[in-house]
């Protein structure tokens, strides 16, 4: 087994140094294999997303992702930008089914904005599409004047677009994930405004037919926007297309307290995947030592239950995480009054020890 660790900018190499830290403490037998990926690609190969660093993800079995971006890129032409390489590793890994679960540690339902009884004991997964929708749809471009100046530049424009597969795949991810935990879908569309969405809501309606032990409704997305505000807990499973799910999703992460909390996983057919925590690179507090590293670290124990088969590994990370924050360590995102105030390192060094702690008692 090989993971393709791509670290990435900002905060992504000090929060995947943590992660793999933890994954060798657990001992296992894979290959971890590292490259550049995003601006610090850019910065050493001149392209966000290098071949040989596509073909290192390609050939892996999973790979674990840090994040990508830096304002000091936001000039460059839009196929060298850092985020390149994540919509890149997407579209080519065929990664069309993301993983956002939103769960609230019971230490921390004080983090967040909203009132504790409203976020106490929530665990809802947002699923959403990730390689179609009108961040992939052509065409789209801008209308140009005859000189190419901006100033004649008339319009731009994206489409927004889905096919029946691409539903049709998606809508099953989610029916068969509903079917392990609460049973309800709630699918979240703008049928009301767009055709692209209607054709979705249709055949998620259509495919539920294979799945009546499921319960299914359907919520336009600016009332999703505003029942997870409102009342989070009523939603099991969520799926989305891959705009409404980006917004969406990170709504949820902060009613957790912290998107720091927060991994993901984007599979394909196959559940070979990219693993990434949903927060981004965070360019503000990079090299500070001071991000919560958690979220990587969860989503390493994503990446050994769902592409490398190891599900006590996974368990056991994820209950030395929930120890750990038992034991009163927090990094400053979810730091509150009477805890105990840590960097990056120290956090990951906590879960090593505890995970050190239960392998040496079995
Ligand atoms: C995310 C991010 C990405 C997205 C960006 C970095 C391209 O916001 O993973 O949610 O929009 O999908
Ligand atoms: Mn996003």
């Amino acid at each position: 087994m090989k993971i393709a660790v791509l670290p990435g900018d900002g905060i992504g190499t000090e929060i995947v140094a943590e992660a793999v830290k933890v994954l060798k403490v657990l001992d296992l037998s894979f290959e971890m294999e590292h490259a550049l990926v995003g601006g610090a690609a850019y910065e050493a190969h001149g392209h966000p997303l290098p071949e040989s660093t596509l073909k290192l993800a390609k050939d892996a079995d999973a790979v674990l992702f840090g994040a990508v971006g830096d304002w000091k890129f936001d000039k460059l032409e839009r196929a060298l930008r850092p985020e390149q390489a994540i919509l890149g590793l997407r579209k080519n890994l065929q990664l069309f089914a993301n993983f956002r679960p939103a769960i609230c540690y019971e230490e921390l339902t004080h983090a967040s904005s909203l009132k504790p009884e409203l976020v106490a004991g929530l665990d809802i997964l947002i699923i959403r599409e990730l390689t179609g929708d009108i961040y992939f749809g052509q065409p789209r471009g801008r209308r140009l004047s005859p000189d190419g100046a901006f100033e004649g530049q008339t319009e731009a424009f994206d489409t927004m677009r889905y096919s029946r597969p691409e539903i049709e795949r998606i809508a099953h991810v989610a029916f068969q994930a509903a079917r392990k935990r609460g049973k309800r879908v709630t699918s979240v569309d703008k049928a009301n405004v767009l055709e692209t969405f209607q054709f979705w809501k249709d055949i998620v309606t259509e495919i539920h037919a294979q799945y009546p032990d499921v319960e299914l409704d359907h919520m336009y997305v600016d009332n999703a926007a505003m029942q997870l505000v409102k009342a989070p807990k009523k939603f099991d499973v969520l799926v989305t297309g891959n705009m409404f799910g980006d917004i969406l999703s990170d709504e949820a992460a902060m009613l957790t307290g912290s998107i720091g909390m927060l991994p993901s996983a984007s599979l394909d057919a196959n559940n070979k995947g990219l693993y990434e925590p949903s927060h981004g690179s965070a360019p503000d507090i990079a090299g500070k030592g001071i991000a919560n590293p958690l979220a990587t670290i969860l989503s390493a124990a994503m990446m050994l239950r769902y592409s490398l088969a190891q599900p006590e590994a996974a368990d056991r990370i994820e209950s030395a995480v929930k120890h750990v924050l038992a034991s009163g360590l927090r990094t400053g995102d979810i730091w509150s009054e009477g805890t105990t105030r840590v960097g990056t390192r120290e956090m990951g060094d906590a879960v090593v020890a505890a995970i050190s702690k239960t392998i040496t008692k079995t």
